[in-house]
């Protein structure tokens, strides 16, 4: 399905100069243990069929704060609704590989594209779009809240018990937080990252 998708290009992402060893220590910095790796499948039995409606949760957010919105306003300051829809199946995909993906060098290859994705390097590259060129930082950071916070909602008709949904919820944040780690990479100033 994945290789259906235009612009998806885990596999064939230019190499990241993150290397296995740095993605080991930042998995280890946010706590990640092998237990989280198990409920981390678990996660994805819920949140796979799920994924398109938490993308579309998300992108309501997005759209309704305009300093969010405008990162996907084409020249004429209206929304570029050919760029979104493209953005969007990229994205269902990630949450797709947040649950299922092994953390190979291809797997952290693409995470170094999807940061660049974010900035001047690559926005808009993929999707031949003209819409600003960077989402600022800022944004990208505090938006994990909303995506972290946002999972609870997800898991909550799962009836397991409210400890293995605060494991689940854990994994997802642990790894969420993995990949911003790896993204502000994009932004960060030599020797600062
Ligand atoms: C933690 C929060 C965020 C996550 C998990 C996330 C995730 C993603 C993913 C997976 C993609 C697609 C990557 C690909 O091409 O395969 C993407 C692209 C994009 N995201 Fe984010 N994002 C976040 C925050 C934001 C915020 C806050 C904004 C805007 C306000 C934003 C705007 C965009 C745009 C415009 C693109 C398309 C970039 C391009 O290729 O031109 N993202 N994001």
């Amino acid at each position: 399905m994945s290789k259906e998708i235009p612009g998806y290009d885990l596999g064939a992402a230019p190499r990241s100069p993150v290397t296995m060893d740095e993605l080991r220590a930042i998995e280890q910095s946010t706590g990640w243990t092998e237990e989280d790796g198990q409920w981390l499948s678990e996660v994805a039995r819920y949140l796979v069929p799920q994924a398109e409606q938490m993308v579309d949760r998300w992108r309501s957010v997005i759209g309704a704060q305009p300093h969010l919105a405008k990162v996907f306003f084409g020249p004429d300051g209206k929304t570029d609704d050919r760029y979104k829809a493209a953005v969007k199946k990229r994205f269902v995909q990630w949450v797709v590989d947040l649950c299922t993906r092994p953390r190979d060098q291809a797997w952290l290859d693409y995470q170094e594209e999807i940061g660049q994705r974010h900035t001047p390097a690559r926005k808009n590259a993929t999707d031949g779009a003209h819409t600003p060129n960077v989402v600022p930082l800022r944004y990208l950071v505090a938006f994990t809240a909303v995506v972290n916070t946002s999972v609870r909602e997800f898991l909550k008709d799962t009836k397991r018990s409210s400890e293995e949904v605060t494991k689940m919820q854990d994994a997802w944040s642990k790894a969420m937080l993995l990949h911003l780690a790896l993204w502000t990479r994009a932004y960060a100033q030599e020797g600062l990252w």
